[in-house]
């Protein structure tokens, strides 16, 4: 696809109250403004290299979400996940176990944060033509399907990191995955922070 064709669009940052609403179900398939919406999503995904956009990342309220990567020579450790449109997604989580991972985001540029997902999932939706997707998934394909199905929620994936010492601009690898569930001091000094805030917030509320 020549660059001139190509329609990326703005991508709406953490801040945006756009980004924390609930979005729509997709009611018809097969239409010019769906087609219209999944390109705009390709094209800005492809030319951002994200691994993942949902449609309310581009001020769209709708459940669609689009993700995939190519294999890279650069990264062989790197698992392929096959390119995907889906919309209407049901998540269904297969285990209880979590992994915690990085992860980031086009909305949430510059940083990185580790991330407690489930390690397999089940979902269901249909691509842009309402055929149906039903699968089930591990690893980092799993991964990127919760954090984009979580943009359709109004989640940000910082919502999801269990301390904030697991959240950190792009500088290094200074965390490693594996720290990121031993982080208990962290937590307790976070702790310790927030609450006097929020005692704060009800003393001035009363
Ligand atoms: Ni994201």
């Amino acid at each position: 696809m020549r660059w001139s064709s190509m329609s990326i669009k703005p991508v709406l940052r953490m801040g945006d109250p756009a980004l924390l609403e609930v979005a729509q179900k997709v009611e018809a398939f097969n239409t010019p403004e769906l087609e219209a919406l999944i390109r705009d999503m390709h094209d800005t995904m492809e030319a951002l290299n994200g691994a993942g956009l949902a449609a309310p990342q581009i001020g769209v309220g709708l459940q669609v979400v689009i993700f995939g990567v190519k294999r890279n020579p650069r990264y062989p450790d790197a698992e392929e996940v096959p390119y995907t449109v889906l919309v209407n997604p049901v998540l269904t989580p297969l285990t209880r176990t979590m992994e915690q991972d990085w992860e980031g985001c086009l909305s949430v540029p510059g940083m990185r944060g580790i991330v407690p997902r489930f390690a397999n999932v089940r979902y269901q939706g249909s691509d842009q033509h309402g055929e149906s997707i039903d699968r089930s998934v591990d690893g980092f394909h799993a991964r990127v399907v919760q954090h984009e199905c979580d943009h359709l929620e109004g989640i940000l994936y910082p919502m999801r990191i269990n301390c904030c010492g697991n959240l950190s601009f792009q500088i290094s690898s200074i965390l490693k995955p594996e720290q990121a569930s031993c982080c208990a001091s962290n937590c307790a000094r976070w702790r310790a922070l927030r609450f006097p805030l929020s005692t704060m917030i009800c003393a001035v509320s009363r």
